[in-house]
């Protein structure tokens, strides 16, 4: 179930990076994790819509964690070349196309700038493992992949992202999921049309 495309939910991104913008501004190396990432097209799209609004120095120092279940082999090649076809491509905004990805030998491809590329990095990891891949992210975006768990693995996955979030880190999932009411002391919502959270204070 890798259904995905260039600019989905594109509102739930863009309130993301809004809400990350004054929290990168204290951090020296922000990293964002990017769950269920699926072949790229989220992560690509998280980093042209940073690109388009950090300087230079900070999109540098950027890091996106993209990470899916599906083994490394396809989803990672994919992710770490940056190679898409045009037909997908057409989805984004005038003027995205031609800054953010290059002609290639190869017709009906483009392959995302080396700027982007290198903002993004790629590991298989299960969500269900609870483990989380790492501490101190700014935020954490996990769209269109908590809706397939049973209730009881989405908390615990919610968990696991409280667990992996820096203090007043961001959560974002997607607009239909409700923050279920065990974790709602540990996750405030920003804004009342968006799926975008902050996390509270430690679970114990
Ligand atoms: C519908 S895609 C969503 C892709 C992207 N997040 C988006 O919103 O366009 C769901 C992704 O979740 C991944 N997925 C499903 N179960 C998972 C698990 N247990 N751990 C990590 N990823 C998982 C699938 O492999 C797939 O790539």
């Amino acid at each position: 179930m890798a259904f995905t495309f260039f600019f989905r939910d594109l509102q739930v991104l863009e309130q993301l990076v809004e809400y990350s913008l004054p929290i990168i501004a204290g951090r020296s190396y922000p990293r964002v994790w990017d769950a269920g990432a699926a072949t790229g097209q989220e992560p690509y799209t998280l980093s042209i819509l940073f690109a388009e609004r950090l300087g230079h120095f900070a999109f540098g120092n950027l890091r996106i964690d993209a990470t899916d279940v599906e083994p490394t082999g396809q989803f990672g090649r994919t992710i770490r070349d940056g190679f898409y076809p045009e037909a997908e491509l057409n989805r984004l905004p005038d003027g995205i196309l031609e800054k953010y990805f290059e002609p290639e030998q190869e017709p009906g491809f483009r392959r995302a700038t080396e700027k982007l590329r290198r903002r993004i990095t790629f590991q298989q990891h299960d969500l269900l493992s609870l483990q989380e891949i790492g501490h101190g992210y700014t935020a954490v975006l996990c769209k269109n992949v908590l809706l397939h768990f049973q209730p009881a693995e989405r908390i615990q996955v919610l968990r696991m992202f409280h667990r992996a979030l820096a203090p007043g880190g961001l959560l974002a999932t997607e607009q239909t999921q409700e923050m279920p009411a065990e974790l709602a002391p540990y996750f405030a919502r920003l804004s009342s049309d968006g799926p975008v959270f902050q996390k509270r204070e430690e679970l114990t």
